[in-house]
């Protein structure tokens, strides 16, 4: 590929929309995880924010589209996140989706990020995440610099229960993190993380 001049006003990024055949179940999912709310549905689509851009998740449900039973080992788009200011908010999150039985697959300690992944409707993964420095600058530069994220860069599994458990407890946040990045919270079963193989 012949790269263009270096860009000069970098776009941000502004939604993601999904092919589904589950209109609604779509749009109330993502309503109940992570509060997106319709600016305008039809028959065949929906566009849905959960703050001020006019969208942020949007669905078309054209017909002719069809489910793809095999998408786990077919080159797509694995998952989209959503990030939440503190560890408290991403523990509260989960224990109201919990409270409705609306469950993370596989939960990641990624050093860099507190990480529960949820599957939607149409099985497509939605992150949700804290940033473990607090602070974006930090955890670039531990992730560009760290031999514990060069040794470890998928993640280690963890339990969230047994987490807040722990801070109801008293254990301090930082100490917490140190403990589930060392595997001290791991789950009884193993997550799925929607990747072929084992
Ligand atoms: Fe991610």
């Amino acid at each position: 590929m012949r790269m263009p001049k270096p860009i000069q006003h970098k776009p941000i990024l502004h939604h993601v929309t999904f092919k589904t055949t589950r209109l609604q179940e779509m749009i109330d999912w993502y309503q109940a995880v992570v509060g997106c709310i319709p600016n305008f549905t039809d028959a065949v689509a929906s566009w849905t924010t959960n703050d001020t851009a006019n969208h942020r998740i949007a669905f078309l449900a054209i017909p002719g589209i069809e489910e793809d039973p095999d998408k786990i080992k077919h080159a797509n788009m694995h998952h989209t996140a959503f990030e939440f200011g503190t560890h408290e908010a991403l523990f509260d999150n989960y224990e109201r989706l919990a409270a409705v039985d609306i469950l993370p697959v596989c939960c990641l300690d990624h050093g860099l990020t507190m990480s529960f992944y949820y599957s939607d409707p149409d099985s497509n993964l939605v992150e949700l995440q804290a940033d473990n420095f607090g602070n974006w600058v930090l955890s670039a530069r531990w992730m560009q610099t760290s031999e514990d994220f060069k040794r470890e860069p998928i993640g280690v599994e963890v339990d969230p229960p047994r987490m807040i458990r722990a801070l109801q407890d008293g254990m301090p946040l930082s100490d917490l993190l140190k403990a589930s990045r060392a595997g001290k919270f791991l789950p009884s079963t193993r997550g799925n993380l929607y990747l072929p193989g084992p």
